[in-house]
């Protein structure tokens, strides 16, 4: 009932050329994958180029931050219609490294998720806690906090557009990825979040990915822990060999 999705995260990664090979690598793995949806999130200024690249291929292109402002004096920033506008379907939100190298809070990734969905963007939600917050033990209290307000203001019906990433920050570039039963936990309390907030239907329908050091040896286990819906991939996605394994698990 839920598509598992794979999901390819660039980061400040990749030139022009190394961008368009890699999507090209992708797309042709991706067209015999019948079984998972993907997706790649480029850096911005490769986005048109990579959605030539994907043009009628099923990889969905999306971005990895947008403003929440629809447009103006902004300067520096991309709108959730300019990213329409060259193909984006996606956008990544609230990703650790915005809010813990950019200072990005609660409420400004809020608003940027209604703006999202406003554009005809379907948002995917990062949501995770540092080290020492699991070593205090408050991995719940943070992810509850972050998906609910993330989530502000959304009705049920929203909710058919939204994913959730679940990205332990620890685990994010360490190579020291959640082990399954971690992964799990944490997956089966969102859902339990998602029915509190919404109802069952919502809790069993979104879709809630894993991020954290995922590889092609890590992957099949993840996957197989309760109510993993598939990855957000950084490091090895950048690679088509790695990442189109990934894929195939
Ligand atoms: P990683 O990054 O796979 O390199 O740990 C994941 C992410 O930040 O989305």
């Amino acid at each position: 009932m839920r598509r598992p999705l794979m999901a390819g995260n660039w980061k400040m990664n990749l030139d022009r050329r190394g961008a368009v090979e890699l999507a090209q690598a992708v797309r042709r793995h991706a067209e015999h994958a019948s079984k998972v949806d993907v997706a790649l999130f480029p850096p911005f200024v490769y986005l048109d180029e990579v959605a030539k690249v994907l043009a009628g291929s099923p990889v969905a292109l999306g971005a990895q931050n947008m403003c929440d402002e629809p447009s103006g004096a902004f300067t520096g920033e991309i709108s959730a219609a300019m990213l329409r506008d060259v193909g984006c379907r996606l956008v990544l939100l609230g990703h650790s490294e915005r809010r813990h190298v950019y200072g990005e809070g609660d409420a400004l990734v809020a608003r940027k998720l209604r703006a999202a969905l406003a554009a005809g963007l379907d948002p995917v939600l990062c949501v995770g806690e540092t080290l020492t917050e699991r070593d205090a033990n408050r991995t719940e209290e943070v992810v509850r906090r972050q998906t609910l307000a993330g989530l502000e203001g959304l009705e049920p019906r929203d909710m058919s557009r939204v994913t959730i990433a679940y990205e332990p920050v620890w685990a994010i570039g360490t190579g020291r990825n959640a082990t399954a039963r971690q992964a799990g936990e944490v997956h089966t309390f969102l859902r339990g979040v998602l029915a509190g907030r919404f109802d069952d239907g919502v809790a069993q329908t979104t879709r809630i990915l894993y991020g954290g050091s995922v590889k092609p040896d890590n992957i099949r286990e993840l996957m197989a822990a309760p109510g993993v819906d598939g990855a957000l991939v950084g490091g090895a996605a950048l690679k088509a060999a790695s990442f189109n394994s990934i894929i195939d698990a």
